[in-house]
């Protein structure tokens, strides 16, 4: 079989493209693209790429690469997917899709015009406890689900200051300039926490927002170090949606609190938490409350974000997890903490 060639923009969170690629026999990596041309030889090196670009569009200009992966500042999503769609290209995008709806709309519009994949990475809904929560969720074990919580507070865990400048991750000053990210934790690590609830709750349309942003213990923080910053670093938001159900949702970079992630989903027939790295169903077995450990599928059994995006484009009938278009919705929820925070009030979409 012919190999699908791919491109990747951006040598950060991309470099865990490349090594997700390099696992899949039916992908070879053409193309690195990245202003820092150092990082981007010393990839296409280790990953044997053909080709090595510090310009996106020239790299695009291929026509042989089938595919591109971008993983670069929030801000640059937008220009660079619509770009990689009028060439013709698949795209697999980074997390947030876009800093804003406008944006994300027109990312929507490019790829139904290209008749091409465009997938968002949320790359938590890949994770062996959300899989299996999902898998169990769409079992209906859970009945019908009415409430959802999920949370992800860090302790000393904002980019820049708190992550190592020869890190993977959060290197970027980028992601504290709200006209680059789009927002802070919010936009972070807050889109994945609305996303995984939103996603386990069977995607229920959106009534309306209450949404609140806070940045009162990094700002000191980052001043002491000459950094400029002006995003929150924690964020809260209420969600009810047209089914009844409501979506509690908060995170944070840095807190003076106990540090930890969990989502918990609210059925009638059982629960289900992941917490504290366990997964527990929760349940009454005739009239008898239970407590149930679940265990896990090992990351190896699993399909990766990746293979996933390669099997989408090989199959055409094949539904795609994160869409553009799904993911779309998860952009009008942010923007709408953001104008709720702003107006100190709730947005309607009714
Ligand atoms: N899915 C996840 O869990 C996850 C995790 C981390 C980051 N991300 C996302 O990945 C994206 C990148 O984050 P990161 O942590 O790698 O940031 P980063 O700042 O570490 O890396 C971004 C890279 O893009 C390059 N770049 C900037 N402008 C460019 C341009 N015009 N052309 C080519 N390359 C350019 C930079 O040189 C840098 O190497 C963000 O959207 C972030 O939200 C997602």
């Amino acid at each position: 079989m012919k190999k699908l060639k791919g491109g990747i923009i951006g040598t950060g969170m991309g470099r865990l493209h490349m090594d997700g690629y390099s696992k899949d026999r039916r992908v070879e990596i053409f193309a690195i693209c990245d202003i820092n041309r150092k990082e981007a030889e010393e990839f296409a090196k280790k990953y044997k790429a053909s080709y090595v670009f510090t310009d996106y569009e020239k790299m695009l200009d291929v026509e042989e690469i089938d595919f591109v992966s971008i993983a670069t500042p929030n801000y640059l999503h937008t220009r660079m997917v619509i770009a990689a769609l009028k060439r013709g290209k698949h795209v697999l995008c980074e997390k947030p899709m876009a800093i804003n709806l406008k944006d994300a709309q027109a990312m929507v519009e490019a790829t139904k015009k290209a008749k091409k994949r465009l997938m968002v990475h949320m790359s938590m809904r890949f994770l062996p406890q959300f899989y299996l929560m999902k898998k169990l969720i769409d079992k209906d074990i859970l009945g019908k689900i009415y409430y959802g919580k999920s949370s992800w507070i860090r302790r000393r865990g904002t980019p820049i200051i708190d992550f190592p400048s020869t890190g993977i991750m959060g290197r970027g000053d980028w992601f504290v300039q709200k006209e680059k990210s789009g927002g802070g934790a919010l936009m972070d690590i807050g889109v994945h926490m609305y996303d995984l609830g939103w996603w386990l709750m069977g995607s229920p349309e959106v009534a309306s927002v209450l949404g609140s942003m806070f940045a009162e213990v990094t700002p000191p923080r980052f001043e002491k170090r000459g950094i400029y910053a002006n995003v929150d670093e924690l964020s809260t938001v209420l969600v009810k949606f047209k089914n009844g159900a409501n979506l509690f949702s908060e995170v944070s970079w840095d807190a003076h609190m106990e540090p930890g992630m969990s989502i918990q989903i609210f059925g009638d027939k059982a629960g289900i938490r992941w917490q504290d790295s366990c997964l527990t169903l929760f349940r009454e077995e005739e009239g008898i409350s239970t407590t149930t450990s679940i265990q896990l599928p090992s990351e190896d059994s699993l399909e990766t974000s990746y293979h996933h995006f390669v099997s989408v484009i090989l199959e055409a009938d094949k539904k795609m997890i994160a869409s553009g278009e799904e993911c779309l919705e998860v952009i009008k929820v942010l923007d709408a903490i953001k104008e709720s925070n702003q107006a100190k009030q709730s947005i309607n979409f009714c």
